[in-house]
């Protein structure tokens, strides 16, 4: 035995040293660290257990310990975060570039069905040079199976995918199928083309990270929800997270402790300026509502015209919705339609009651919007309220405008409970542009158009962009004092605690895209 034994711990010791000290070394060298450090540090302490250490494409003699591929480049296995399991696989760049061959394929797949199977969170590290070149159509097959499972798990399991190095061509594809993207400075590179063929095709010339870094894919492209300086960093924010998730879809979202928000309430009263034109930060309203007023927010970076993210109200995980009056007006455009549409569907997949808190003048006008497809983009964030089954509570903070008002959580598309500040002002268009329109010839005939203008103008605001036309039909169930926000979010949730609501039974729906 002891012989057998010696054999086995040597095979696990060349394994473990992936492609050995001097890979390791440059690893280190790049500022990264080896896929083994990563899980060793994203994971509890000593959590982890290990599957499929042995994999091995080519393996001819037992006997032999020559492994050419040591674990075939990827680390696959599970642990807990927080004391939950949660499945893992993280390429091991020091391997052929962490590049991806037919069984490193299968270690990937197996934990993803594993997770399917077992109803916990994926979380992928990647980082290597795509299909490896030896392996040539056995990799593009390993890609496909890969892309059918993430596909088919979607909205399953929450799945997770962190780039800490290449991740380049059809490779990409794995982690857009997934929910969230987490990218790091100077470490993380996505793109299909990376610059060199780019030059050689467009003549145009730009770095890795100008192309496809952690800054480019949070602040312009969209396609990655979380930056960090560091992978430490990182790690922490998929831990936290996590915490806000179920760890499927049949399961609720962890309940904790309630906590009372840290600022005051009072200043709820004062947030919003006087001037109805005037801008504000919209996060200042959300963090003297929720739990701590702690806001953990998705997609900071981008579209920032909308906010998103999590947050709990009395213990209780919530997804929060807000248009921002700070950037663009709060307008909703292509870009944040679709951020706010995926975190809604996002949420209603895993359970998360959505909180959306309404100050929008409407959709973005422009030539750039309307050939871009604010119409089907537009659309996205309609379809995925209208789809949406958990409870959803939307409190009209002030404008809600024509279309915008309809796309952010009305009654009409199933909010069920919709509150209104005083202050809200709910009409199909803003004063000025309705004042245009009715009043046009009434104000050209006027001794004084500007004073007439502004006459008509404040007799509209009283008239109709309040919160007491919509709450006279029933639209809105009450208009509240702010400082009793949090309160009636509370009661709101509770009411619907145990809410069940069907749709007409269907293969699948077709969201505009
Ligand atoms: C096999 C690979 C590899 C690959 C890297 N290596 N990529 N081996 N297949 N795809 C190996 C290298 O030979 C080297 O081995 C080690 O990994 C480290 O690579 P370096 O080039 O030394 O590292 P670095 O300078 O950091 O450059 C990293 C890199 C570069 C940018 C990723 O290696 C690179 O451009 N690789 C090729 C990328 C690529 O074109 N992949 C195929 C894309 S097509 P040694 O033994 O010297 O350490 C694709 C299709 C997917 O992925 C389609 C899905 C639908």
């Amino acid at each position: 035995m002891d012989v057998k034994l010696d054999f086995l711990n040597q095979r696990r010791k060349i394994i473990q040293e992936g492609g050995g000290e001097k890979r390791i070394e440059a690893q280190h060298e790049k500022g990264k660290l080896t896929a083994r450090e990563r899980l060793e540090k994203f994971l509890d302490e000593g959590s982890f257990v290990e599957i499929g250490t042995f994999v091995q494409t080519d393996l001819e003699d037992a006997s032999n310990l020559d492994i050419k591929y040591p674990g075939e480049g990827v680390v696959t296995g599970y642990g807990t975060v927080n004391g939950r399991q949660v499945y893992v696989f993280s390429q091991d760049f020091t391997v052929a570039g962490g590049s991806l061959g037919e069984k490193h394929a299968d270690k990937i797949c197996h934990v993803l069905d594993l997770a399917a199977k077992n109803g916990c969170p994926v979380i992928g590290f990647n980082d290597s040079g795509g299909a490896r070149i030896q392996e040539g159509v056995m990799a593009l097959d390993g890609y496909g199976r890969i892309f059918f499972r993430n596909t088919i798990y979607s909205g399953v399991v929450p799945q997770i995918s962190v780039i800490l190095g290449p991740s380049a061509g059809g490779a990409v594809y794995s982690p857009a199928l997934t929910d969230f993207i987490f990218m790091v400075d100077n470490i993380s590179r996505m793109f299909i083309t990376g610059p060199q063929v780019i030059k050689a095709v467009t003549g145009e010339e730009v770095s890795p990270e100008t192309l496809g870094g952690a800054k480019t894919h949070n602040e312009i492209s969209g396609v990655a929800h979380f930056r960090s300086p560091n992978e430490e960093d990182c790690f922490e924010k998929i831990r936290t997270l996590i915490s806000f998730l179920p760890s499927n879809n049949l399961d609720d979202p962890p309940v904790v402790e309630p906590a009372e928000p840290t600022l005051a309430q009072e200043d709820l009263l004062t947030i919003i300026p006087d001037d109805p034109n005037k801008a504000y930060d919209v996060k200042e309203i959300i963090k003297r509502v929720v739990d701590r007023s702690d806001f953990f927010e998705v997609h900071q970076h981008y579209a920032k015209n909308a906010v998103v993210g999590f947050a709990r109200v009395h213990g209780q995980p919530v997804g929060i919705i807000a248009n921002q009056p700070k950037v663009l007006a709060g307008c909703l455009d292509i870009d944040c339609s679709d951020k706010i549409a995926r975190f809604v569907r996002f949420c209603d997949a895993f359970n998360i009651p959505l909180i959306t808190f309404v100050d929008v003048p409407g959709y973005l006008p422009g030539v750039n919007q309307e050939y871009g497809g604010i119409i089907r983009h537009g659309a996205k964030v309609l379809y995925a309220y209208s789809e949406a089954t958990v409870p959803k509570i939307s409190i009209i903070l002030r404008k809600a405008y024509g279309g915008a008002y309809i796309a952010m959580s009305c009654r009409a598309l199933g909010a069920d409970v919709a509150l209104a500040w005083p202050s809200a002002e709910i009409a199909v268009m803003g004063p000025e542009g309705a004042i245009n329109i009715v009043n046009r010839r009434e104000i050209e005939a006027a001794d004084n158009p500007q004073e007439k203008r502004k006459e008509l103008i404040a007799d509209y605001r009283k008239k109709y962009a309040n919160p007491y036309v919509a709450a006279s039909r029933g639209w809105i169930d009450d208009v509240i004092d702010p400082r009793d926000t949090r309160r009636h979010i509370i009661q709101a949730l509770y009411e619907n605690r145990n809410k069940q609501e069907d749709r007409p039974r269907k293969k699948h729906g077709n969201i505009p895209t």
